[in-house]
């Protein structure tokens, strides 16, 4: 007997699945400026690498006549494929199939990815597009949610999570983005909330619409949820191949090394002038990265939240390094709580993934007044402190002009377990600014102004430079700026084989 047949109708589920919902659904997705899982997973992974798995399962619930809805694969795309030649798993909610809503079955084929991923050390990839649980499941759906958010948590810091939501992401199925450690959204597409519009105006009697409630901007702009945003879907999935290639597979190894066609030596005379001879003037901490780093390229995250401190991924002689930047440009650099948290959180995910630290500094200290005290700016600072001192990969600290008041301390200072420690000789380190020092050291002991300035350019003079820092130890190096980029490498050479931890626990308590 001729097995032609067999092959025949197994050709025929695979083109079955692979039209999801339907040419109308996908005609549909494509009209709302949307590609389909499968258009998205080719977009992301390199050519031909994409091995489906459990292409065709399908849902076993019988509520609500749904016996008769079957869609091979269940609304969501599983599997594997390659970014750069590296394995990577991912799983694409496909939203022509019943809103690529969660079933039990759909959920399990994520659980077996994400197990999948666990085992083999590899990052696991979602791309989000729903309308949440399968209402039709009910509890069952809500439990493939939570095995989903157990897996998160149980991932954190052992391999990467990231998740694009390209659709819809509402209720719960939103706290599965939010525990993986980056979130892309995509303009004018893509929307995340606790609870819709209709839900706000029922309880609150507040009127917003997907967009200001939830929409790209919002949560990268405003609430700090998401950390990249991009035009549409396909610059969303070239996004995520660029942070990818600054990633390690997993805990336990290092991140990818290139080959650097930059000069390690190269000089850059413009930053001898950098700073400005005024202290209150700003600066753009962003002329002094660029240059240093190999070929300016810099994936910065967050880039429209919390702009008064810089933070994001670069290379230095190759090797990729995380950079924790005060942009004296946006509120002259102070920290504040969002700054604080923005930092605290890209820190911890550099050290939870062997990702050297670069931090740059010039910061007047934490922004004062009752809006930050009663947020609790105490407890946020704290997480920028805690992160920084509990993390054990290279740390390499360079302050440029201000290191004042406990910001000093904060800012990957020696004292907290910073490796090498550089400072320009711009640099001002001290309690305070030379200012408010002589309000406090001379209240109403100044005849005039002329002893004021006096006063003022005596303690810039004595304190408020890196020279007492470095007598007694905690600056290792006064640097020219023009050397910066030398100075890096050697010291990123020097910290190469850091080895170091923290006394064993079951984890710390960091101040949330
Ligand atoms: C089953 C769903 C669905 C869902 C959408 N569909 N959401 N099916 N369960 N949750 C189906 C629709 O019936 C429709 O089927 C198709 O998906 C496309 O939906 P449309 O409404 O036509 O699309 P659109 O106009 O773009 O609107 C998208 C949407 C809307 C905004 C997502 O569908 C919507 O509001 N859905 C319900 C959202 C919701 O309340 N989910 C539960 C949230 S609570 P056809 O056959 O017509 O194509 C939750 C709890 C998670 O998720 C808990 C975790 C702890």
């Amino acid at each position: 007997m001729s097995l032609r047949p067999k092959i025949k109708e197994l050709e025929e589920k695979h083109k079955l699945a692979e039209l999801g919902g339907g040419q109308a659904r996908i005609d549909k997705q494509h009209k709302a400026g949307r590609r389909t899982a499968r258009e998205r997973i080719a977009d992301l992974f390199d050519p031909d690498t994409f091995v489906e798995i459990d292409k065709f399962v399908v849902h076993r619930s019988t509520n609500f006549g749904m016996e008769k809805n079957k869609v091979l694969g269940d609304g969501v795309v599983t599997g594997y494929g390659k970014i750069d030649g590296r394995i990577m798993y991912v799983f694409a909610q496909d939203f022509t199939v019943l809103g690529g809503s969660l079933s039990r079955a759909n959920a399990d084929k994520v659980v077996k990815i994400m197990d999948l991923a666990m085992k083999m050390g590899a990052p696991v990839i979602g791309l989000n597009d729903s309308g949440g649980a399968r209402i039709q499941e009910g509890v069952e759906s809500l439990a493939g949610y939570a095995d989903i958010f157990y897996r998160n948590v149980r991932s954190s810091g052992v391999i990467p999570q990231i998740s694009a939501v390209l659709g819809p992401c509402a209720g719960g199925a939103v706290y599965s983005p939010a525990i993986t450690d980056f979130i892309m959204m995509v303009k004018d597409t893509s929307f995340m909330f606790v609870t819709g519009p209709d839900v706000i105006k029922t309880v609150t009697n507040e009127e917003v619409t997907m967009e200001n409630l939830g929409g790209a901007m919002t949560h990268n702009q405003k609430s700090g949820v998401a950390h990249f945003t991009a035009d549409d879907d396909q610059q969303a999935m070239m996004m995520i191949r660029e942070l990818m290639s600054f990633l390690p597979s997993n805990n336990m190894e290092d991140p990818p090394r290139k080959t650097c066609i930059d000069d390690l030596t190269r000089e850059e005379p413009r930053l001898d002038d950098i700073i400005p001879s005024d202290p209150n003037k700003p600066y753009n901490m962003m002329d002094i990265i660029l240059p240093v780093i190999d070929n300016k390229h810099f994936l910065e995250v967050q880039p429209h939240y919390a702009k008064n401190i810089i933070v994001g991924f670069a290379r230095i002689g190759g090797r990729p390094v995380g950079i924790v930047a005060n942009q004296p440009a946006v509120l002259a650099g102070v920290l504040d709580i969002d700054s604080s948290t923005k930092a605290a959180r890209f820190v911890r995910f550099c050290d939870a993934f062997n990702i050297p630290l670069v931090t740059f500094e010039d910061v007047p200290g934490f922004l004062p007044g009752t809006a930050q005290e009663f947020g609790g700016i105490i407890k946020h600072g704290a997480k920028l402190l805690y992160a920084f001192a509990e993390a054990t990969v290279p740390k390499i600290t360079i302050i440029t002009r201000k290191a004042y008041g406990g910001a000093y301390d904060v800012m990957s200072s020696k004292h907290i377990g910073t490796d090498y420690n550089f400072a320009y000789p711009t640099a001002e380190i001290a309690v305070m600014g030379p200012d408010g020092a002589v309000n406090i050291i001379y209240r109403n002991k100044l005849k005039d102004d002329a002893e004021r300035k006096k006063a003022v350019d005596d303690y810039r003079e004595n304190f408020a430079s890196p020279y007492r820092a470095a007598e007694l130890g905690y600056i290792d190096e006064i640097i020219f700026p023009h050397n910066t980029r030398k100075k890096l490498v050697q010291a990123l050479e020097m910290t190469e084989n850091k080895s170091d931890s923290n006394p064993p626990k079951k984890h710390g308590n960091i101040p949330l």
